[in-house]
């Protein structure tokens, strides 16, 4: 899909030859004179067509516009949630077969967050699927045109988008893939496939090597599986080698059965998504490969299945750490921990200027915000603040979450150092207390994106979040003085 931004009035987009042309109407819009507008302007007079978001006016073959169709979509005030909720309304009115080119007009000039809004809300609305299809229903959108009067002044915030979608389709493409199409094996060969783009590269580190650098907690979760582990290192060097690197860490565990502390069989399937956190690395680094900022960046992958055979991990099992900790793994569904915590510690050697990890670590965050918000645990409030506005940003929001000292009572136990479960209440919290006993080298955070990975039910599938949020972290990174996380 190839997206293009034109200065052009509305008039002016009118007579762009498309399938579709969706008009953006706001509640501010002032019509100009022409017979387009005025048309425009005679539908939401007569209230057929309406500036609240969601409202669409649809029409065909108007002899108005070169287009074949066109939409008339209301978007509220203009923010990014009405853009986006006015677009993916106007999109799924036009879902066609035929829809091969779009384009999006702004009736009154976009502001950022708007343009940002419709170029993800146009990506989502054509995304299909198709890999593991035999008869694939391929995305037949090709090109989609973006007009507004401004378009020059925002050309910068428009190349980010469409770099960020490229990057949230990747990541959607390999969490959305089933786990027998989504080992550890391919996901480290779809990180080296990045490694075509310049200034990116990666090593993929297998068992031997795992074993070498004495990684005792992701072995353990490894070992109940055939399937090899890989631990995945990437790097995308942009900047100076002084220049320290924001390290990413994502939990890839391609398939999440609990391993002996079995989960029940109602949704297990959905623990595919359980590489999301990786994904969501794999997809910040293919829109770096587009974007080429002047910065450095880290992208570390554990991954591995959590499954269960006659060498998998049992329920009080004590292993060592690569940070020398040792762990009581009580339960062994609390996999993605353990093997986060030595990510972490491998984390160290590249005396990171921040640390964040992505993780679908627990069903207490679902339980707490939804699908909203990702939980943001960070004890750095610079990092803490840089990670929240880059979500309003990006409109991929999170929402801080507490690291009380308190939280981490439940994970004492008499048998090591720590145990990998405290008890049900707070379980989002001391889970990140776990990690952050791992993390006291470097400013870290931590980003549980349990709730907000993937979408269950009828519209099953990933979101591709949260890239948005990251890239936007890490594009902000190259501005800020070296003291603000
Ligand atoms: N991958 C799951 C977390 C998860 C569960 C994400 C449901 C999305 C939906 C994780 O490995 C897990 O199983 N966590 C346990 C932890 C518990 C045993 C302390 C959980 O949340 O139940
Ligand atoms: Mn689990
Ligand atoms: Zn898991």
């Amino acid at each position: 899909m190839n997206f293009e931004l034109k200065p052009l009035s509305l008039v002016e987009a009118a007579s762009e030859k498309c399938d579709a042309l969706l008009v953006l109407v706001s509640d501010a819009h002032k019509p100009a004179k022409d017979g387009f507008s005025a048309l425009v302007a005679r539908a939401l007079k007569d209230g057929d067509a309406h500036s609240k978001a969601g409202k669409i006016l649809a029409l065909y073959k108007t002899p108005l516009s070169q287009a074949t169709r066109v939409v008339i979509a209301g978007v509220g005030d203009g923010s990014a949630k009405q853009v986006r909720a006015g677009v993916a309304a106007a999109l799924a009115s036009v879902k066609s077969d035929k829809l091969k080119s779009l384009v999006v007009a702004f009736a009154s000039p976009a502001s950022e967050p708007a343009l940002r809004a419709a170029v993800s809300a146009v990506a989502d609305g054509s995304y299909s699927y198709t890999t593991t299809k035999s008869k694939p229903e391929a995305r037949v959108l090709q090109t989609v045109l973006l007009a507004t009067g401004n378009a020059a002044e925002l050309k910068a915030v428009f190349e980010r988008a469409v770099a960020v979608v490229a990057g949230v389709e990747l990541a959607k493409e390999w969490a959305n893939r089933p786990a027998n199409h989504a080992t550890p094996t391919l996901l480290g060969k779809a990180a080296q496939a990045l490694a075509k783009h310049g200034k990116i590269s990666c090593e993929v580190l297998g068992p031997k090597e795992v074993a070498k650098l004495g990684m005792g907690s992701f072995m353990a979760v490894a070992q109940g599986s055939d399937e090899p582990l890989r631990f995945i290192v990437l790097k995308y060097s942009g900047a100076a080698k002084s220049v320290a690197p924001t390290v990413l860490v994502g939990k890839g565990i391609t398939f999440d059965s609990g391993g002996i502390s079995i989960k029940p069989a109602a949704e297990m399937d959905e623990m595919k998504f359980d590489m999301c956190g990786a994904a969501s690395v794999l997809g910040t680094f293919r829109t770096l490969a587009e974007l080429k900022p002047a910065i450095n960046v880290i992208g570390l992958i554990p991954s591995c299945e959590n499954l269960l055979n006659g060498r998998a991990v049992k329920p009080g099992d004590v292993v060592t750490s690569m940070s020398g900790q040792t762990i009581e793994i009580l339960n062994t569904d609390a996999e993605g921990r353990l093997v986060l915590c030595d990510a972490l510690t491998y984390a160290e050697r590249f005396k990171p200027r921040a640390v964040v990890d992505i993780a679908t670590l627990t069903g207490a965050c679902v339980v707490a915000l939804g699908s909203v918000r990702s939980g943001m645990f960070s004890a750095n409030v610079a990092l803490a603040e840089a990670l929240s506005t880059a979500g309003d940003v990006a409109q991929d929001l999170c929402w801080q979450m507490p690291l009380d000292d308190e939280y981490a009572e439940g994970l004492k136990t008499s048998f090591a150092d720590v145990a990998n479960v405290a008890g049900r209440a707070g379980g989002a919290i001391s889970a990140a207390k776990f990690l952050q006993r791992f993390t006291d080298k470097y400013p870290w955070a931590h980003l549980d994106i349990a709730g907000s990975a993937w979408k269950s039910g009828a519209a099953k599938g990933a979101t591709g979040r949260p890239v948005g949020l990251l890239v936007e972290y890490l594009l902000a990174t190259a501005n800020a003085p070296s003291s603000a996380k």
